[in-house]
């Protein structure tokens, strides 16, 4: 439980009373305020928020997330309500690509799959052949027959990917994620001076010259694993800002420090607005029934892959 105030406790206790009363669930990706993990009924990375958002009995889903997320739960769950506190709680990164400048894009390069992060709109999951999040991306990518991979839209994890799958080419999309794109080595190496003992953790969203110095690279629920089996007592994470509060709370006799860049979109959510939200049951997430269904044919795709 986080160190909440009479508000807030008050807040939660009545978010929890209308969960049972509407059987809703709360999915909470890592990177949301602390407050939001104790009306959380799964939290995780993307990879763990869309299978929990694939396996869901509950009639109602409160996403707390970004908008891409939400979407895809909502094209994961045709059948449910999904509602978001914000719904332009949204993705710089994912804003860099859209469906029609891909689609032009794919007739340069007809011989290549394209693989596209989750961190994209639903219009461009539907005009990608497979979906893939920051911890499966190299599975995802090397278990195509394709020898070219168009990667969207993030360049930093298309390079990432592109190391680690050399027999492959790479074409990347120009897009990035500015709460990581803009950490340098000059940054990482004033890390290490000022906290020798601390191990590093990058998110793969980060500049190549970057993980090259990492100690470990992973997706924000892969750096808890990570955190939990290393021996180190010290972290430093390169990341969105919130993710330290969250390995806090997972691994409390352990110490991490990190970035204090935020993604501002990610903490729109709060409590106050979470049960509002529930109350009223709106915004609801829509996606349009054509896009959806081709955007779950990636993401199927992505899942037989990656089970
Ligand atoms: P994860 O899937 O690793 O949680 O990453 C999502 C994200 O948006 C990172 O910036
Ligand atoms: Fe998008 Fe970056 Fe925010 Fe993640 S941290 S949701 S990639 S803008």
């Amino acid at each position: 439980m986080s160190n909440l105030s009479e508000d807030q406790k008050s807040l939660v206790e009545k978010i929890n009373i209308l969960k049972r009363e509407k059987n809703a669930i709360v999915l909470v990706h890592n990177y949301q305020r602390p407050e939001v993990y104790d009306v959380a009924d799964f939290i995780g990375d993307s990879l763990g928020l869309c299978q929990e958002a694939a396996k869901t009995d509950a009639d109602i889903i409160v996403f707390c997330g970004v908008s891409f997320m939400a979407e895809s739960a909502a094209i994961l769950n045709p059948g449910k309500m999904v509602i978001v506190p914000f719904l332009d709680a949204g993705c710089a990164m994912s804003d860099m690509v859209d469906a029609g400048a891909l689609k032009e894009f794919k007739k340069k390069h007809p011989d290549a799959a394209v693989v596209t992060y989750v961190n994209s709109s639903a219009d461009v999951k539907a005009v990608s052949d497979i979906c893939c999040t920051s911890s499966n991306a190299i599975e995802v990518v090397e278990s195509l027959p394709n020898k070219k991979i168009i990667f969207v839209p993030d360049k930093n994890l298309a390079a990432y990917v592109a190391k680690n799958v050399p027999d492959k080419e790479i074409i990347a999309w120009e897009g990035y994620c500015p709460v990581h794109h803009f950490v340098n080595k000059e940054y990482l190496d004033e890390v290490r001076k000022e906290y020798p003992a601390a191990k590093i953790i990058a998110h793969p969203e980060s500049k190549p010259e970057v993980l090259k110095e990492a100690d470990y690279i992973a997706s924000t629920s892969g750096m808890i694993e990570c955190a939990k089996k290393d021996d180190a007592d010290e972290f430093f994470v390169i990341t969105e800002c919130g993710m330290t509060e969250r390995l806090h709370r997972e691994i409390p006799k352990k110490k991490f420090r990190g970035l204090c860049n935020l993604c501002f979109d990610m903490k729109k959510n709060t409590l106050a607005s979470i049960l509002r939200c529930l109350e009223e049951e709106k915004p609801v997430v829509r996606v349009d029934r054509k896009i959806a269904e081709k955007a779950s044919k990636a993401f199927d795709r992505m899942f037989s892959l990656t089970k």
